[in-house]
């Protein structure tokens, strides 16, 4: 059992001299409330926080400016963290971009190819369980005259790598597919899609937001151009993130400005951030496999915890999804998390109110109104221990009385 304890963040106080560390099979009490909602963002480690400090108060200089020191330190610094970044998913240092986080790489991804690439053809292709910042891309590409066709997934989640392939047509220039859902967790077959395209002459973008440090990616293998990362998503500071762009592959700037990052994103390189997301990078790269084996066990006693409850329904593959993640709806139930008052859990990123609108993902696997109303995302993560997981499951079940 307490090999799945995490590492607590901080230790308890003790509350009187009679008390006695808790014999090693009885797990302690969780501290409250308790985060389950680790796609929404997740804690900066206080390892990658360190590193970043000493880039704000002492090695502030500007990366850009190199005619001392301090510019020296800080370029040094930013060229150690695109090699940390590239590591991560098997790229090239030279190829990774930094921007504002996987909005912006999305943002630039997309419509950075569309535009430079639109004398070889007007027709994209989506799904329609992407985030917000893939579709709204795209409604802004159509508004610009592109073609966009929107998949739609199977009941689990998945896209058929069938219907992927017999969606392109000759004028098909990009497409876009997440690896892994933000609110279903569920693993995209993107490879299969990569290799789709690259036959093709379509070139492929994959938000891997929710993928990057929970998945081994490997660019090359998988046939990807264009490949958006965030920091904050990993254990990194928010307002950082990194588009990878795939040698030979031509975008258009989002940005004018001073030329920054081969003239794809103008703006002076936040160099702290810069190191934290490198350092979030190094962490994950070097801890995914042990952490994965910890959260999956969690997530098994979590899983197992929810199944025995009345009216539950798994949403998203059951099998091809990242351990951290389990959406679950409950029959004849109104929105659950809001009932769960130690408890931050997410109701979806769509809704967390009964005047809401349910979840156009939930909505897309073919979930009514009701259900797609109840779901509820719990994602573990780096500091979710076993008490966590039990508490939880204790005030869902005096909730559903
Ligand atoms: C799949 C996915 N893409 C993009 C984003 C946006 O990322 P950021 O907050 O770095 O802009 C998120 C985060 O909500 C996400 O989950």
């Amino acid at each position: 059992m307490t090999d799945f304890l995490a590492p607590s963040r901080a230790a308890a106080p003790c509350r009187s001299p009679l008390d006695l560390p808790a014999p090693a099979a009885r797990p302690e009490p969780p501290a409250l409330p308790i985060y389950l909602d680790y796609a929404a963002t997740t804690p900066v480690d206080p390892r990658v926080a360190q590193q970043m400090l000493v880039f704000m108060t002492e090695k502030f200089g500007n990366p850009a400016s190199t005619s001392h020191g301090f510019g020296q330190d800080a370029a040094f610094a930013v060229a150690k963290a695109r090699a940390q970044v590239a590591a991560l998913v098997e790229a090239p240092a030279a190829r990774i971009v930094w921007t504002s986080g996987a909005t912006e790489s999305n943002n630039l991804a997309l419509k950075g190819a569309a535009h430079a690439n639109r004398a070889r053809g007007n027709h994209l292709v989506t799904v329609a369980t992407e985030h917000k910042a893939v579709l709204d891309s795209m409604r802004r590409l159509e508004s610009e005259g592109f073609e966009v066709t929107y998949l739609q997934p199977q009941a689990n989640g998945l896209v058929d790598p069938a219907a992927f392939e017999a969606a392109l047509r000759p004028d098909t220039i990009l497409a876009s597919v997440m690896m892994v859902n933000n609110e279903i967790g569920v693993i995209q077959p993107v490879g299969e899609f990569g290799r789709i395209c690259r036959a093709r002459g379509v070139l492929l973008h994959v938000d891997a937001a929710q993928a990057a440090g929970k998945l081994h990616i490997d660019v090359e293998r998988l046939h990807i151009d264009l490949l958006s990362l965030s920091a904050h998503k990993l254990y990194g500071p928010k307002g950082i993130g990194a588009l990878y762009v795939r040698e030979g592959v031509r975008l258009e700037a989002q940005m004018d400005g001073g030329g920054h990052e081969q003239g794809l994103r103008s703006g002076t390189l936040p160099s702290h951030q810069i190191v934290g997301m490198g350092a979030a990078c190094e962490l994950a790269r070097l801890e995914m496999d042990a952490e994965a084996l910890r959260i999956g066990a969690l997530r098994d006693r979590l899983r197992d915890g929810l199944a025995a409850l009345p009216g539950v329904r798994f949403n998203g593959d059951l099998d091809r999804r990242i351990p951290h993640n389990l959406n679950v709806s409950f029959a004849d139930c109104g929105p659950l998390a809001e009932r769960l008052p130690d408890i931050a859990v997410s109701a979806g990123s769509a809704c967390n109110s009964a005047s809401a609108a349910p979840s156009y993902v939930l909505r897309a696997l073919g979930l009514g109104d009701a259900l797609a109303r109840s779901a509820m995302r719990i994602t573990l993560g780096r500091y979710t221990g076993l008490a966590d997981v039990d508490h939880f499951l204790l005030q869902l079940r005096l909730a559903l009385r």
